[in-house]
């Protein structure tokens, strides 16, 4: 791994593997190095079962049999940011094959938020240990012979990056699909204008970039989908195609959000995911539990 600020070759191609699960809306990835049969995981979905609190593992086996298919070895597991609306599967997938679970540096400013609201004590630091590895804006790393590289695009949350690996990038909650428009900015340390900063940055790539989202929730006249193109996205995302100023996509953000409801999972799914796909510790009777504080999500 090196920490220079090139980017890497838009030529090479990795292989991509996409699973969308329907429950969420997310779309997981795993991206390959055809020469070196390395790979990385993306983004990856543990279930969870709200009314139940039981956890189950059917989009990650799906990602585990790919894996065995196509003899692929696991170099990372790479997370955008800490989601609020799935548990991240990350933990359990390292348990059988492996890999560096990463995440941006700035999850430090997530998990100090998430600790004080969810009151978490001593056996909790916020400091990102819970990670393999935390990357700073620009840093390059490899998978196989591929050069990827971890790109900030902070908004929906203060951690958000992209990844970035030959002419694909996996753009994380920064844009969706062009008809469906952007990822929504009132979360803890979200900012409409930092978002539409990022996104213009994402924008600046080459045209032809393969651009793979982190959910799709399709209006009701087309299938769920999930990759696009940079040139796509200028002409003709609902948000931020060009032409849109940053004073009018703030105002779009900041009326679209006051608009939209806390999501379903937000308070298990960053518990977890600020662990970085652990539960949390169990209790002397071995289970674990999650809290729901009362009252106190949006007070800061
Ligand atoms: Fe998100």
């Amino acid at each position: 791994m090196s920490t220079q600020r090139s980017p890497p070759p838009a030529s090479a191609h990795p292989h991509i593997a996409a699973f969308h699960d329907p429950q969420t809306g997310t779309v997981s990835y795993v991206l390959a190095d055809p020469a070196t049969r390395q790979a990385a995981i993306v983004d990856p979905v543990l279930d969870f079962d709200l009314k139940s609190g039981h956890t189950a593992t059917t989009q990650a086996d799906r990602i585990l049999s790919h894996l065995a298919e196509q003899a692929l070895t696991v170099q990372w597991i790479l997370e955008t940011h800490a989601h609020a609306d799935h548990l991240s599967a990350a933990r359990y997938l390292q348990e059988r094959v492996g890999g560096r679970i990463a995440i941006g540096e700035h999850i430090r400013e997530v998990q100090a938020v998430f600790r004080k609201l969810y009151n978490l004590g001593r056996d909790f630091l916020p400091d990102g240990r819970q990670f393999d590895h935390l990357f700073q804006d620009g840093e390059t790393f490899a998978i196989g012979e591929l050069s990827a590289q971890a790109l900030a695009v902070p908004g929906h949350t203060p951690a958000c990056l992209a990844y970035r690996v030959g002419d694909a990038v996996f753009v994380g909650d920064t844009m969706f699909m062009p008809d469906v428009g952007t990822a929504r900015a009132d979360f803890p340390g979200g900012d409409a204008a930092t978002l539409y900063r990022s996104i213009r940055r994402l924008l600046a790539l080459p045209p032809e970039t393969r651009l793979f989202v982190c959910h799709d929730y399709p209006p009701g006249s087309r299938a769920p989908a999930w990759e696009t193109t940079v040139a796509e996205q200028r002409a003709r995302n609902l948000h931020v195609h060009d032409g849109v100023s940053e004073a009018q996509y703030v105002a779009l953000r900041t009326a679209r959000d006051a608009q939209l409801e806390v999501p379903a999972l937000i308070l298990p799914s960053i518990q977890v995911n600020i662990r970085a796909g652990h539960l949390p510790p169990a209790e002397d009777n071995g289970v674990s539990y999650l809290k729901i504080p009362l009252n106190a999500l949006g007070r800061s």
